[in-house]
């Protein structure tokens, strides 16, 4: 039975404790209404390590000024039901008043991997993430943490946070878990109507037609319009579709892995998705 721990300082005490009895801590933050897609990383987590802890914390800091943090579904009874399924030890439920005792008044800059594409859309958000990504790291100081490939620039983010700070938790990324049709579990994907479920699916369609057009060795440039119009025709409005190296996120690099991006709305729902292209050699 999984206990849930709201005191960051219990929270804290358990980890280091479970540390100096030799066992390896896997942790998942999560931001709770869990899906089969954080459950991926949950079971993983499970696989690798002797224990583990998961955090459901719906962080204000990464949400815009218009943007769903008051309408983020809140549905803790449910998620615990679902961990408490999975073999976790600890569930760390803590109130923003813990994790910010001084309001937001120290927060994480950054530059590069932070700033385009989501970062330019969400300006800050990226910044409210590395802050509690490092806050929650900090708090659970677990031996490898586990990140959804879904949100592929934040697993960059997180990668560099982790790397420029020097801190000692491995970064383990697991594949998107998906819908039957394809389209990537989200918590957000609770907002669509059935109308706009059916037609979500465009987003997929275009990252299925970027793998395809990038096989046939179409421009980059034909391929993302060809990515834009994909969605757009299924009524999205597209934020971004591009094609950029998978690690800087830069369009200019022209060797090394790439993956195709896309952001839009659907009414008043944001959604992203990517997939990544097989190098030169492969295709
Ligand atoms: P949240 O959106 O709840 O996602 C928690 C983790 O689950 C992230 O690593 C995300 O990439 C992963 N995830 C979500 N949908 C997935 C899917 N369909 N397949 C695989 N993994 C998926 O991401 C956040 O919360 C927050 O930004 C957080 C890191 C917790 C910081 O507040």
């Amino acid at each position: 039975m999984a206990e849930t721990i709201r005191d960051p300082k219990v929270m804290r005490a358990r980890i280091l404790e479970a540390r100096a009895a030799g066992k390896r801590v896997g942790f998942v933050p999560t931001m709770g209404a869990l899906h089969p897609g954080h459950l991926r990383l949950v079971e993983k987590a499970v696989e690798e390590s002797d224990v583990v802890a998961v955090s459901v914390f719906v962080n204000p800091c990464q949400f815009g000024p218009n943007e769903d943090y008051e309408r983020y579904p809140r549905m803790f009874e449910a998620d615990k039901t679902l961990l408490e399924t999975k073999d976790v030890q600890w569930i760390f439920k803590p109130d923003v008043k813990d994790i910010y005792p001084h309001g937001d008044s120290i927060n994480i800059a950054l530059r590069e991997v932070g700033d385009s594409l989501e970062g330019l859309i969400r300006p800050g958000h990226f910044s409210g993430v590395a802050t509690v990504v490092l806050k929650l790291f900090n708090l659970v100081p677990a031996h490898r943490t586990y990140f959804g490939a879904k949100d592929w620039q934040q697993t960059r983010v997180v990668k560099q946070l982790i790397e420029d700070l020097h801190l000692s938790i491995e970064l383990v990324v697991c594949p998107t878990v998906r819908e039957a049709d394809g389209l990537a579990m989200s918590s957000r994907n609770s907002y669509l109507s059935s109308d706009e479920r059916r037609r979500a699916v465009g987003i997929v369609h275009a990252l299925e037609k970027a793998k395809e057009l990038w096989q046939a060795n179409m421009p980059l440039a034909d391929i993302e319009s060809v990515m834009k119009k994909t969605m757009e025709d299924q009524g999205f409005s597209v934020d971004y579709a591009v094609i950029v190296d998978a690690e800087s996120l830069k369009p200019t690099q022209c060797t090394g892995q790439k993956i195709a991006l896309v952001a839009g709305h659907i009414g008043t729902t944001r959604l992203i998705d990517n997939c990544l292209l097989s190098h030169e050699s492969e295709k």
